[in-house]
């Protein structure tokens, strides 16, 4: 045949390739919609959910756990403190020098990835690495700050996973999430895996608050601003605590608070409900993932999965309209080799020629070649997925506004609330944070907006835990603080 035949045909091909690729993202994009009506009837059930958590963890979604946070730090914290922060890939050891009115005199940490093989090992493999990190962070310092005669250092542990507390200092772990599956853990109280992996490197320390992540966010964003009520965690896995009122914990039978109330984990990842747009791309990696039917708002919407979905979709583009050709780059087929951070990257290029898309295709994918039309395609579908996420975080959220009576003004006014927000994903992923951020006022209102504020909580995890360890401290009485 002729050349001039072969290019129309090619032409007929490609139109037609470009027909099935817009099919795809078309169903896609329907599929991932959150109309405000959607949002909330998500927010109602969220606050639905809370109640039944509250009255009793055994068959609702939201844990709701009781966090043996009654008081939640003023400001007065004093001395140096420690804490150890675990959650994600990575781990961090903190010291904090807190100067009372003065504030935070100085902060020392040391951050340290944790090789994968110890995320799906045994808990002593795990906990051993952890405090020989911490051995060697401690043992650098022990001339430069003494302690008074007779004081042990003092650690809080900031462990970011659902964990049932029976004190202060002491819960065990219900179940892992994010990526970590070391069975022998589960059932086990966290704490005293870390007391003793320390006894075995010689570490003398007091590890008192366990704390999770959230709540840590919630106290450092407190000890700044007495409007905190709220933290939310947007970062590898997403999460919120807030302050609840003791009499509104039906299932809470420990003696009642001094301070009337009583700080909350929720574990929200869990959350799930019959109107979340959930496509055939999440129920996939539901059940390919380590925790399937477990954490579905967290699959939809934090840093461990986004990326993901983006490499499903892009996958079944490639397989089925051969958006990058006739075969499938065998990159693409690897799961998670898309991360977050990449997917960010590709969604806030805005060179013209979209060349960050260009070489995160090329580095990670090894892909080669692509279209103007395909970056565009994929700067489009990050724009989904991330708009789906922050749009459902922003439910969630007018969800415990919802609970805690401030979404409505009272005699006359409304209270002020501020929420405290950390994690990787609020910090960098911009277009998600403003989408979260529009999102949110759309649901509320001009008026009730002007009411609520987000905080980026800085490394509020870390030093929120330091914080509440100075205002938990065993010292306080003897001191006569
Ligand atoms: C996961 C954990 C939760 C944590 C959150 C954010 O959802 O289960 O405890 O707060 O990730 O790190």
């Amino acid at each position: 045949i002729g050349e001039a035949a072969l290019i129309q045909r090619q032409h007929a091909r490609r139109s037609q390739r470009w027909l099935k690729v817009a099919k795809i993202y078309n169903e896609f994009e329907e599929e991932c919609a959150t109309s405000n009506e959607k949002l909330k009837q998500i927010a109602d059930a969220m606050t639905m959910e809370m109640h039944a958590g509250l009255a009793s963890e055994d068959d609702s979604k939201l844990k709701m756990l009781v966090s043996y946070v009654e008081n939640l730090p003023n400001g007065d914290e004093e001395g140096v403190y420690y804490a150890l922060d675990l959650g994600g890939t990575n781990f961090r050891v903190l010291r904090v020098q807190l100067a009372g009115k003065s504030g935070i005199k100085s902060q020392e940490f040391v951050e340290v990835s944790i090789p994968p093989q110890l995320m799906v090992g045994t808990k002593q493999e795990l906990f051993d690495y952890i405090a020989t990190e911490l051995a060697k962070f401690v043992g650098d310092e022990s001339d430069k700050f003494h302690l008074p005669p007779g004081r042990q250092r003092e650690l809080g542990f900031t462990f970011s996973f659902p964990v049932m507390q029976l004190s202060i200092a002491s819960g065990t772990l219900m179940r892992w999430t994010k990526g970590f599956s070391i069975d022998d853990m589960v059932g086990q109280d966290v704490v005293s895996e870390l007391t003793q992996a320390m006894k075995r490197k010689g570490i003398d320390m007091h590890v008192s608050p366990l704390v999770n992540d959230t709540v840590g966010t919630l106290a450092r964003g407190r000890y700044d601003n007495n409007d905190v009520a709220i933290a939310v965690i947007m970062g590898t896995g997403t999460n919120a605590a807030y302050v609840e009122q003791a009499h509104g914990i039906p299932k809470w039978h420990g003696p009642p608070p001094k301070s009337g109330e009583m700080v909350i984990n929720m574990e929200w990842g869990n959350f799930s409900s019959s109107h979340l747009p959930l496509t055939e791309y999440d129920t996939a990696l539901d059940i390919e993932s380590l925790n399937p039917g477990q954490q579905m708002y967290e699959k939809m919407i934090s840093g461990m999965y986004l990326g993901e979905i983006l490499r499903r979709v892009l996958l079944r583009m490639a397989d089925e309209a051969a958006l990058f050709g006739d075969t499938i780059p065998p990159k693409l087929k690897t799961p998670f080799v898309l991360r977050t951070p990449e997917m960010s990257a590709m969604h806030h290029d805005t060179s013209k020629d979209l060349r960050v898309v260009r070489h995160k295709l090329k580095d990670i994918l090894e892909i080669s070649n692509t279209s103007l039309k395909t970056r565009k395609l994929i700067v489009e579908l990050c724009n989904v997925i991330a708009t789906r996420g922050a749009r459902l975080t922003a439910a969630g959220i007018l969800g415990i506004l919802k609970k805690t009576g401030r979404d409505i003004a009272k005699n006359g006014e409304t209270p002020k609330t501020v929420i405290a927000m950390d994690g990787g994903l609020y910090e960098h992923y911009t277009e998600y944070r403003k989408h979260l951020e529009n999102t949110l006022h759309e649901l509320v209102g001009d008026e009730l907006a002007e009411c609520i504020k987000l905080v980026h909580s800085n490394d509020g995890s870390g030093i929120g835990a330091a914080l509440l360890t100075a205002s938990h401290s065993r010292y306080l009485e003897i001191d006569g603080s």
